[in-house]
């Protein structure tokens, strides 16, 4: 007999058939009534012993967490709480679970703890609806750029480059750590290295995407990128997954209207189709609020603020003109922040954004043309502007509630002599680079594009608090478990 799902099962309700499912215990009350989850829906499954004729043995390892199958009549539940129930007449077991052995309780355990066993946490019902999530939104992303016509590239994930010019790379080498081999100068003889030189694993798949932007027109990526930063933020992870979408010919105004239109599509994509997910996560997010004072409490819930997302125009404004909201904001005069913003050419801290955000302006925010010091190479130089102290680039950063920055991305520096000469001033060496200068010497074109933290993006819908929670296996300092 064919499994039923028991998502499709809900769906379908055929009543006074008979099916077989199979899942893991939620709870077994009375010695008769089963809440049986299988991972296909939030939503578990009733399913009622005939007491009388199951074997007290099998009765006995139905248990939280069991793996079992359930053969029986779909019928009408008398019970409340389902509209359907299997009658089953046939129990069978497939992996037992001694309660008093396993690491999870059908009680509310904290975030912590089952970060420690993040090979179980998938059998919560939290865990279960953020990776159903997960899954929805990065299918929301391929569908919003195959619906646009964009094409999706795969780029390297060894490199010899630095995308992003801050020197935050893990290295990737099979040369024996014991016995490093030198050059005649004493240096690391990469030489004799697998691929003949210094390698680390990817920061960024921008550079590739620009170069099959500059042919294909719409490109984007979707892949895992690597971050050795000491970060130990809620929100900084050492492995994580970018979106980076390309476009030929696009300056700085399309590329904030593409990233707007694509957060609203995918977060408009969630409250359409994880209603039901999403609910137990406001539940949890209200659970866990209460815990926090009064003030600390978010004024909306969690689908509230996706739909605040959706419903509101993200607001754009400049650097220079944050710079001063910032300095003239009350938490600056009151020496409130930890870091007061004195004056232009800074960079802007976690505090200094998410007061833009969620007390100035109560929207998202799209902050542009940042001092060039304080960006990457490749981004667009602007002309020098009245009122603005010094160079700027054509960069914007995505700033939302509670996470900060979501999206950081610019229109690209197209013209050769100008990206050679900030290369210079970095010290980019260009001959490291000269593929992806070889795009400036042939056909170039204006272009733009950005990079999406998904894991970011997940927090966000999810309302999770820290990032680790909602990737299956988090990579941060001192952890790389399972
Ligand atoms: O601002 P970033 O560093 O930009 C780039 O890498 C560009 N190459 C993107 C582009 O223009 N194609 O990173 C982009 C986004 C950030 O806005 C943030 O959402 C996320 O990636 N991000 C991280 N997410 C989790 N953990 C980290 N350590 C992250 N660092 C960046
Ligand atoms: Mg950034």
């Amino acid at each position: 007999m064919r499994r039923t799902k028991i998502a499709e099962l809900l769906r379908t309700e055929p009543i006074d058939t008979e099916v077989l499912v199979k899942g893991w215990v939620k709870a077994f009350r009375n010695n008769q009534f089963i809440a049986l989850n299988d991972g296909s829906t939030p939503h578990n499954l009733q399913v009622v012993l005939d007491f009388e004729n199951t074997d007290p043995a099998v009765t006995d390892r139905i248990k939280f967490g069991a793996a079992i199958g359930a053969r029986g009549q779909l019928v009408e539940s008398q019970g409340k709480g389902q509209k359907v129930e299997v009658k089953a007449s046939e129990i069978i077991i497939y992996g037992d679970c001694n309660p008093e052995e396993f690491p999870l309780q059908p009680k509310r355990q904290s975030p912590e703890f089952l970060r420690e066993h993040a090979h179980l946490r998938f059998r919560t019902n939290t865990f279960a609806a953020v990776f159903r999530i997960r899954h929805a939104l990065a299918y929301a992303i391929h569908k919003f750029f195959n619906d646009k016509g964009f094409y999706h590239q795969h780029t390297p994930i060894i490199t010899a480059s630095d995308a992003e010019g801050a020197g935050e790379m893990f290295q990737v080498t099979t040369l024996p750590l014991h016995k490093i081999p030198r050059t005649e100068s004493d240096e690391i003889d990469f030489s004799q290295d697998f691929f003949g030189r210094a390698t680390n694993l990817t920061v960024s798949g921008q550079l590739e995407a620009e170069l099959a932007a500059l042919a294909l027109g719409e490109v984007y990526t979707f892949g895992p990128t690597f971050r050795a930063e000491n970060s130990n933020t809620t929100r900084h992870l050492a492995e994580f997954w970018m979106i980076e979408p390309e476009v030929a010919f696009a300056d700085l105004d399309d590329n904030m209207s593409l990233a707007e239109e694509m957060l609203q599509y995918v977060i408009r994509y969630a409250l359409e189709h994880c209603a039901d997910d999403l609910k137990i996560l406001e539940d949890r997010l209200i659970e866990e609020e209460k815990t926090k004072p009064q003030d600390q409490r978010s004024e909306m819930s969690l689908t509230e603020k996706l739909r605040f997302v959706i419903d509101n125009q993200f607001v754009r404004l400049t650097y220079t003109e944050a710079i001063d909201i910032l300095k003239n904001s009350s938490p600056n005069k009151k020496g409130k922040f930890q870091f007061p913003v004195e004056g232009w050419g800074t960079d802007l801290q976690s505090e200094h954004e998410r007061y833009l955000v969620e007390k100035h302006f109560k929207k998202p925010v799209i902050l542009t043309n940042y001092p060039a010091a304080i960006k990457a190479f490749y981004m667009r130089q602007d002309e020098a502007k009245e009122g603005v102290p010094g160079p700027t680039v054509a960069a914007m950063d995505i700033l939302f509630p509670g996470i900060g920055e979501i999206v950081g991305g610019s229109q690209r520096e197209e013209r050769l002599e100008k990206l050679q000469a900030r290369m210079k001033e970095m010290h980019i060496p260009e001959k490291e680079l000269y593929w992806y200068l070889d795009t400036r010497r042939f056909g170039s074109c204006p272009h733009a594009g950005f990079g999406l933290g998904f894991e970011r993006l997940v927090q966000f819908v999810t309302g999770m608090t820290n990032i680790r929670d909602v990737i299956a296996f988090p990579r941060y300092p001192g952890n790389a478990e399972f």
